[in-house]
């Protein structure tokens, strides 16, 4: 057994950080046998933005996908990120449908879920930690981490303690920001090490150019599992590169079990694709570079990315300046929620509506709202009171676990999709993304149609 092992991200967080997920299947195929051979601890390769980007960007379905790597990777875990009762999508879902969506995703070929809320709500976590537990997988339970008055250390020591109670089958320190910095992650590292006997994972993103640092630390204070990039994918908002890290683990006396000829097999199909999405813009070199103001911003990588094309879409790029200041404005007014998805894009919106509107909250988003009332779970710190009076109108949140407010959703979805769904995969993809569904489908059987009248014309 190594001392320490890597994920392999190039599937789904580095391509998530560089290229908005918009990598398609044909594109990593040829590769799929050397990451196969790499011996990673796992290749996260599913989850995330992928689901929602092959319905609505690569017209593909992302079950398919999942199966298709399945069927080559087989020696590797598949790991796939779990916005726990968001499931892959931005809004929570009833406990049927959390279950029928991960037992279909083991189903299909996922070994490890990385399950995490935005919150740090735990309540948020149980029924996907349990029905993942059910289907056998690995539930690695994911603390967002973050940066605030309220979130200290102990605070995620003490996080990481009850993640463990919940049954836990290991642990994962969720750097999406790359703010965590070396001194604490040594730290944090230990401490939960300490506190609980599972497996800890840790990731983090280059963006501030602390990564390989943090990782350097992480590892001396008795990390298990790092998450990094194939090189030509790492750096920047993606993760530190797999290399690099395989080298600084041989000169720390370590093993950590990579193939190194696989990994630059990897690495030299994965140079081309850079070439070329470099060449279409697809991949924006201002996204390889290091930003150390998002040490006082805390602007995770794909939230960088989004604000900056949201607002080159609206001709309004001279105010990213000001935009960044807002950002963290909004996000203390609403409590210090991590800036993780769905939180990091709902906060990002709101700071772009409150300058390019000219007055802040004149519109606020109807996910804004919804946080206020209580609908996402509990706020980690106080929401600002001329905000919440404003919103609530008198009324009180809402103090429960959101999805105990949903009726099931399963019957529904099945009865929505009669005569167009194919399968249970369809009737959940359908269910977290509708109209984005039913629009696969169409083009879907689109396809489908002119191949068999191309067969048919041959015949
Ligand atoms: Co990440």
């Amino acid at each position: 057994m190594a001392d320490i092992r890597f994920t392999e991200t190039i599937l789904r967080d580095a391509t998530q950080s560089l290229i908005a997920t918009r990598m398609p299947f044909e594109k990593f195929e040829p590769v799929l046998h050397d990451l196969d051979n790499a011996n990673y601890y796992s290749l996260e390769c599913w989850g995330g933005a992928t689901f929602d980007s092959c319905l609505r960007y690569l017209n593909e379905d992302p079950w398919e996908r999942l199966r298709k790597i399945k069927a080559v990777c087989k020696k590797t875990k598949l790991q796939m990120l779990l916005r726990g009762q968001n499931l892959v999508a931005y809004k929570h879902f009833p406990d049927d449908v959390v279950r029928a969506f991960i037992s279909r995703a083991v189903a299909n070929g996922i070994d490890v879920i990385r399950i995490f809320d935005a919150l740090n709500d735990l309540r948020n976590l149980q029924t996907a930690i349990d029905e993942t537990l059910k289907n056998k997988a690995e539930a690695q339970v994911a603390v967002s981490y973050t940066v605030s008055p309220i979130h200290n250390i102990e605070y995620f020591i003490n996080l990481a303690g009850e993640m463990e109670n919940m049954g836990a089958s290991s642990l994962c320190i969720k750097d999406m920001a790359g703010i965590l910095n070396p001194v604490d992650a040594y730290n944090l590292v230990r401490g939960i090490k300490e506190k609980t006997n599972l497996r800890l994972h840790v990731h983090t993103h280059c963006t501030t150019g602390m990564g390989y640092m943090t990782y350097l630390k992480a590892i001396e204070a008795g990390a298990d599992v790092i998450d990094t990039a194939i090189s030509c994918f790492s750096g920047g908002t993606s993760q530190p590169a797999t290399e690099t890290m395989g080298h600084l683990v041989k000169y720390m006396g370590k093993d950590s079990g990579v193939n190194f000829g696989a990994l630059k097999k990897i690495n030299d199909y994965f140079k081309e694709v850079q070439e070329e999405y470099i060449k279409s813009g697809l991949l924006d070199p201002y996204v390889l570079s290091t930003d150390a103001e998002a040490l006082e911003y805390q602007i995770p990588g794909g939230m960088l990315s989004n604000l900056v094309s949201q607002l080159k879409a609206q001709n309004a790029i001279d105010r990213l300046e000001e935009v960044l200041h807002e950002t963290p404005r909004v996000r203390e007014e609403m409590g210090y929620p991590p800036l993780v998805t769905p939180l990091s894009q709902m906060v990002g919106v709101q700071a772009v509506n409150n300058i390019l509107s000219g007055e802040r909250y004149k519109n606020i988003s109807k996910e804004i709202k919804a946080y206020i009332k209580g609908e996402y779970g509990k706020a980690p710190g106080q929401i600002d009171y001329e905000l919440s009076s404003k919103v609530l109108e008198g009324s009180e949140p809402f103090a429960g676990r959101p999805a105990d407010l949903l009726l099931d959703g399963m019957k529904q979805g099945r009865a929505d999709t009669e005569g167009i769904a194919r399968s249970e995969d369809d009737v959940l993809s359908y269910i977290l993304f509708p109209q984005v569904a039913l629009k696969y489908f169409g083009m879907r059987g689109q396809k489908e149609e002119n191949k068999v009248r191309y067969i048919i014309q041959r015949i």
